[in-house]
């Protein structure tokens, strides 16, 4: 099976994790991405953010949440009363799969299989385990399953404050939508506004 496992350095740092996390070759996408794009943030953060994949420009500059959902989440977080600078920010998957029509096309972004979440979670555990957040913001389906299990259904539970066992210590979690799908919503302000909605649960729980 595909998985990260052998290449993630026993009682690592998150410099450490990330040096090595460049040379994962624990499933396919290695292949085709520009390079692994790591989390990043404050590594004592009180609250972990986990979206799907980086996208486009994650790719090409190897930070998550860099581009236009990117954006958006940085500004739902400021208006639910979370500093986006005290938060560290990561991806169930660290790297962009994507579809291309012929080379130089535009690159469509892919949904994950859940055989590449899974191999890929050897990664988000770590970073669990170095970080120790109080709260971990669940963004979107991907994330969701990475975390949950593969039952996991954000319509079901997002906006609520959930207590789960993972990899062995309790974590409290908020899922809500992932902001790349506000993007596409019909209705964008609607969307937009359920995301800031959620958040302030996850504000309000580190109050
Ligand atoms: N979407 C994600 O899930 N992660 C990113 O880093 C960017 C877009
Ligand atoms: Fe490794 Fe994850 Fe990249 Fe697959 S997606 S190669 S498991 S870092």
């Amino acid at each position: 099976a595909y998985t990260a496992e052998p290449f993630v350095p026993d009682g690592a740092g998150l410099d450490q994790l990330r040096e090595a996390a460049a040379g994962c070759r624990g499933c396919p996408l290695h292949r085709d991405a520009t390079q692994t794009v790591f989390g990043t943030g404050d590594p004592h953060a009180r609250v972990m953010l986990v979206g799907e994949q980086p996208g486009d420009q994650e790719d090409r500059q190897g930070r998550p949440f860099v581009g236009p959902a990117g954006k958006l989440l940085d500004r739902a977080l400021d208006e639910a009363g979370i500093s986006p600078a005290d938060t560290y920010v990561t991806n169930a998957v660290k790297h962009f799969k994507f579809t291309q029509a012929e080379p130089r096309k535009r690159r469509i972004h892919k949904a994950p299989s859940l055989r590449e979440t899974t191999a890929c979670g050897p990664w988000l555990a770590a970073e669990l385990a170095v970080v120790e957040p109080e709260l971990i913001v669940v963004l979107g389906a991907t994330a969701g399953k990475a975390l949950l299990g593969s039952s996991f259904r954000v319509t079901q539970v997002r906006g609520t404050l959930l207590e789960e066992e993972i990899h062995g210590r309790r974590e409290l979690l908020v899922p809500t939508v992932h902001p790349s799908a506000v993007l596409r919503a019909d209705d964008r302000e609607a969307a937009y506004r359920g995301l800031v909605a959620d958040l302030k649960v996850a504000a309000r729980a580190l109050s």
